[in-house]
């Protein structure tokens, strides 16, 4: 395993930032149909209604500030910088069989900007962007028909952008299956057995990946292509037996998917895994045989929060994607979430033992009340998060990790995923916008913007 140089950057992804939501060809996408509602990750999405706001309809009108926006980050002095196509700006309803010309010509001009500023562009495919008209067709990734939709989209994107971009992700958080199955585009709503959906949908999922990774590596051996799960260790709460085979068992759930992706096959605790559950899902041959010979380079992660399990009473915590319960040594977040920022170097550790592969965390950060006062924001709290983040990265590297890039969430202000708000900010430049969407979307930078420059400055 070569140890390269880590990457230092920013991450964005296309459906919490661009906007221009029906504009220049774009079609409607599952993010597009969230409302600001509690409910929004788990029911299944109408067509947006006239009565309501959403603030992701333009959210922080990326579309229209790329130039500006990656300007900005030339001078934050970003190595690199993660984000997704939007899957709904290069085939509106997912059918299409050539790309909306205008919609790649976005793309371009923004990966030809990160060249000119020396920025490594790494893409994802999916980051909750599905074409509203597949999802409506067929329901969602349970149908195997999204294979081939999703393949078409790939091929074409990795064959025009080939040389221009040596790092793909194939999706954004794929064991979101389990946690979040609406928002990733698994109908698990019309389902009779909402888990056999959802694994069904993660099959589908999977041998899409494997098709990709087949594909790119026969267009060009060297360029790595990826995929990415959400991840915080799991803790016993005590050191009771059962708390620890409660925490194993989440993890193995939360680490379902990328062992399959880099070990190639199911794990051994599948069969007994789906017959507690009830599982059924259709595994084709062909479709195992593909999985086997087309393994991931890289495994890229969010990572948010750890949390505890147990079988006793304790009071519950949020969190990223999982609950859990609270563990009693950690500080929180306005939203719950609990910071740890040990957890992220126990994540890496974890990781490079159980994989052997490189390592991407191309998530982390904190949402917070930021506010504006004479034209300044002072986030002393993103920059204490991201100091004790970062040093517990770099020690994780100095433990042997193979890491090859970091990507703090987020580069501007964007729209939460789980909220569909403005107001859970998680960037380092503040865009001036609310959640009733009023604002000029003017771009101020953040205390922590000149903290995070210095420290990208020190490690190029
Ligand atoms: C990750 C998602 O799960 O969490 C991002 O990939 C999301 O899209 C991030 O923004 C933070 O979650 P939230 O709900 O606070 O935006």
């Amino acid at each position: 395993m070569s140890q390269r140089k880590c990457l230092w950057g920013v991450a964005l992804s296309a459906g919490q930032c661009e906007g221009a939501y029906l504009e220049d060809g774009k079609g409607l996408s599952l993010i597009d149909t969230l409302d600001m509602s509690k409910e929004r990750c788990f029911k299944r999405f109408p067509l947006p209604s006239k009565d309501q706001f959403y603030p992701s309809h333009e959210a922080s009108d990326f579309y229209h500030h790329m130039e500006e926006d990656l300007k900005l980050m030339k001078e934050l002095g970003s190595h690199c910088f993660r984000t997704s196509f939007a899957w709904s700006r290069l085939f509106p309803s997912g059918l299409e069989e050539v790309p909306n010309p205008k919609g790649l010509a976005f793309y371009d001009r923004m990966i030809d900007l990160c060249h000119a500023y020396g920025i490594e562009p790494i893409i994802t495919l999916s980051h909750l962007e599905i074409p509203y008209a597949l999802y409506d067709r067929y329901g969602g990734w349970e149908d195997r028909h999204f294979i081939d939709c999703f393949v078409r989209y790939a091929k074409c994107v990795l064959e025009h952008f080939q040389g221009r971009i040596n790092y793909w992700i194939t999706f954004n958080e794929i064991n979101c299956t389990q946690h979040f199955p609406t928002v990733v585009g698994v109908g698990v709503d019309r389902a009779e057995h909402p888990a056999s959906c959802q694994y069904q949908a993660l099959h589908h999922m999977l041998v899409a990946n494997a098709k990709i990774i087949e594909f790119g590596k026969q267009l060009d051996p060297q360029m790595q292509i990826g995929c990415m799960i959400a991840y915080g260790p799991i803790y016993p709460l005590t050191p009771d037996p059962q708390d620890v085979l409660k925490a194993k068992r989440q993890e193995r759930e939360n680490l379902f998917a990328s062992d399959i992706m880099i070990h190639g096959e199911y794990p051994f605790y599948t069969d007994s895994f789906f017959q507690e559950e009830g599982i059924q899902i259709e595994r084709l041959p062909e479709d195992l045989d593909l999985i086997k010979e087309n393994r991931i380079d890289f495994l890229a992660l969010s990572y948010y929060n750890t949390n505890c399990a147990t079988i006793h009473e304790g009071e519950q915590s949020n969190g990223n994607l999982f609950g859990g319960v609270k563990n009693p040594y950690l500080k929180a977040t306005d939203w719950g979430w609990q910071i740890d920022p040990i957890g992220i170097r126990i994540m890496c550790n974890t990781l490079a033992e159980r994989y052997r592969i490189p390592l991407m965390i191309v998530e982390n950060g904190i949402g917070a009340k930021d506010e504006a006062i004479d034209g300044k924001i002072h986030d002393e709290y993103r920059i204490a998060y991201l100091k004790e983040h970062l040093l517990q990265v770099e020690k994780a590297i100095e433990d042997g990790v193979n890491l090859i890039a970091y990507t703090m969430w987020s580069f501007i202000d964007i729209i939460s995923a789980s909220g569909g708000k403005m107001s859970k900010r998680y960037g380092l430049v503040y865009v001036d916008r609310d959640d009733e969407g009023k604002g000029t979307n003017q771009r101020i930078k953040k205390d922590s913007f000149a903290w995070y420059q210095k420290f990208l400055q020190e490690r190029r």
